[in-house]
């Protein structure tokens, strides 16, 4: 184990050099036209996730030869380590394949203390197209570009700018339309910029008061979800149980709109929002 905070934070400097360098080959890639393939209907890969996510592997591999790796390309290379490594060689794929520059990196090393279970000990969230790199280590504090980052200190939902994302893919089964309408309607609004792991960093650094997603997965979460906690903020599930990395529910915000927006939420499912759109024609009065 990282037995203390400071073996966490130990892992930092060669962590961000690896995404750092997957970092540079995404941004080569992003200036070629690449060919868009698909994983499901909307779900979208291209040579950079494979190349990038390649690249990782081999340097966690030159680095701790031993560590088990999850990524979302390749699945997970399991060597009977405690330590295993979540990565998102590129967070906001449907972003690079068609040219918006909104996208990243995400990192993150758990220790696991037992079969089940397991804690995240550090992590690195890489965005290239900004040259910005967050960073943390558990109880060491979140960091940006080298300098320690905290949450916001908006009080409530309606002075607070949120974020979410929607899945790519079973996307008619999810409800998340119906909470995108009524949050925006009670905040100065709702950002889908399309990147999960860049949501939680702008959570972490003030820039977002709050963010919500259904059904992400581990390696979208593992990094910016303990960025956001060791910022001062909160992250759970939406009724404010614990989160985990298999959730498929993830709140995350600066703490004191979080019963906020708990609150809303449950309304929400109970069925609030649920009432027919206005009619066109009263838009044009
Ligand atoms: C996606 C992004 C997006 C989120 C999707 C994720 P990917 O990850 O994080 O913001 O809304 O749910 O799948 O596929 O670009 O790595
Ligand atoms: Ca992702
Ligand atoms: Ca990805």
């Amino acid at each position: 184990m990282p037995s203390n905070s400071s073996e966490a934070e130990s892992f930092l400097p060669a962590m961000a050099a690896i995404a750092r360098e997957a970092g540079a080959l995404l941004m080569d890639y992003f200036h070629q036209h690449l060919k868009i393939e698909y994983k499901g209907e909307a779900d979208l890969v291209t040579a950079a996730d494979r190349a990038a996510e390649k690249l990782i592997r081999e340097r966690i591999t030159q680095n701790w030869p031993d560590h088990d790796v999850l990524g979302e390309e390749q699945g997970l290379s399991d060597r009977g380590s405690d330590y295993r490594w979540y990565v998102d060689p590129l967070d906001g794929t449907t972003n690079f394949a068609h040219g918006f520059p909104v996208f990243c990196v995400s990192l993150a090393l758990e220790h696991r203390t037992s079969k089940l279970d397991g804690e995240r000990v550090a992590g690195v969230i890489y965005d290239p197209t900004r040259d910005e790199l967050f960073s943390v280590a558990k109880r060491k504090g979140a960091h940006f570009n080298g300098q320690a980052i905290h949450v916001s200190k908006i009080r409530s939902l309606q002075e607070s700018l949120v974020a979410t994302g929607f899945p790519s893919h079973k996307r008619h089964k999810n409800p998340n339309i119906y909470f995108y309408h009524q949050i925006t309607l009670r905040s100065h609004g709702v950002r889908r910029a399309g990147s999960a792991a860049l949501d939680l960093c702008n959570v972490a650094c003030g820039r977002f008061d709050g963010f919500w997603e259904f059904n992400l997965n581990p390696w979208d979460t593992a990094a910016g979800v303990l960025l956001v906690e060791e910022a001062g903020g909160k992250v759970t599930r939406f009724d404010g149980s614990p989160f985990e990395l298999n959730s498929r529910e993830t709140l995350a915000t600066n703490g004191l709109i979080h019963a906020e927006l708990m609150r809303e939420f449950a309304e929400i499912f109970a069925g609030r929002g649920l009432e027919t759109p206005p009619d066109p024609r009263e838009y044009k009065r």
